[in-house]
């Protein structure tokens, strides 16, 4: 699993360097050691909060991961010329993008590196160039994408001089494109494992008004005996982690309580029937 930091902004208690350092040691103690962040995050602010939370404990630094993206340019208050957001993944601007990640985060190697979202506007040779340059000067240990459509993946690997390690995807019951779309077919033929993002669909699951969320729940809530009393988060949880092709699950709460909960949701493996019932509750559709 790893903790998603784009909602750090949104919570008076945890966007501070002292909370999130005390939300890091959390993590730690559930045996949650990658931060997933990214340069746009919280403004492009969540980055410098990051490493200001680092900078307060070696010890926690020296036990997380970090993963982080770029390419995505929008409107903000460090861009006031800026009227259209953009996606760029020209060479020059990622190892830029890249450069600034290191001093916000303050740190002298990012773990993995992701490609955002894709540029419509970028031949792949510029954005492999960028990642060559990256992880040839060490500055970053691995490369991989983000929201890659599996032809876009094929045109981007055919040019990096060392495999992209990862597709981070949006994945949750209230998502499951990537087993239709060939995202994880993709995976399964390159050894790689994908990232799953949103995994509780960004709160749908807890919802009252949310259709799929409710019948999730249900669902749910009729499994929970058999897995000693498992609550409906730690089910959901669950269900990412059990696939096969073996999701890197992205946890987004802000609250420690919320993530102790999901997290306990790692240790149960959901038996077959089971994680079909869930799927099927969640997309409203029978199993043909
Ligand atoms: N690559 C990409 O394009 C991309 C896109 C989106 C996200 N991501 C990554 O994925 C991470 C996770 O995304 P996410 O935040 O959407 O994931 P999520 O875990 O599905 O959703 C988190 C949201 O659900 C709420 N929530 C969690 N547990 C709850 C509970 N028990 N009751 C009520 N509400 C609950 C949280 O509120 P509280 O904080 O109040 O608990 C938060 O608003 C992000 O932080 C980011 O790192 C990547």
């Amino acid at each position: 699993m790893a903790f998603g930091t784009w909602r750090l902004l949104n919570d008076a208690e945890v966007g501070t360097p002292e909370g999130l350092l005390g939300r890091l040691k959390t993590c730690l103690d559930l045996g949650i050691t990658t931060i997933d962040t990214a340069e746009i995050y919280g403004g492009y602010r969540v980055e410098e909060l990051v490493g200001a939370a680092l900078a307060l404990d070696a010890g926690v630094r020296s036990r997380m991961e970090i993963v982080t993206k770029a390419g995505i340019y929008v409107p903000c208050e460090f861009h006031p010329d800026r009227k259209t957001a953009f996606y760029n993944t020209t060479a020059d601007r990622l190892v830029r993008s890249a450069e600034k990640s290191l001093r916000f985060l303050g740190v002298e190697t990012i773990d993995l590196f992701l490609v955002h979202r894709p540029d419509w506007f970028t031949h792949p040779d510029e954005t492999a160039a960028g990642l060559n340059r990256l992880v040839a000067s060490g500055k970053v240990r691995a490369a991989g994408v983000s929201n890659y459509t599996v032809t876009q993946f094929d045109a981007l690997s055919a040019r990096v001089e060392r495999p992209l390690v990862t597709n981070q995807v949006q994945f949750s019951p209230f998502c499951c494109d990537p087993l239709f779309d060939g995202t994880f077919d993709q995976c399964f033929a390159r050894g790689i494992r994908p990232m799953a993002w949103s995994p509780t669909g960004g709160g749908r699951l807890f919802r009252g008004d949310d259709e799929a969320g409710a019948r999730f729940r249900a669902a749910a809530e009729g499994l929970s005996g058999h897995y000693g009393g498992a609550s409906v988060d730690q089910l959901c949880c669950a269900w990412g982690l059990s696939h096969p092709v073996g999701p890197l699950v992205i946890t987004g709460t802000n609250r420690d309580e919320r993530l102790r909960s999901f997290a306990g949701g790692a240790g149960i493996r959901l038996e077959r029937e089971h994680w079909y019932a869930l799927t099927e509750a969640a997309r409203g559709r029978k199993i043909p």
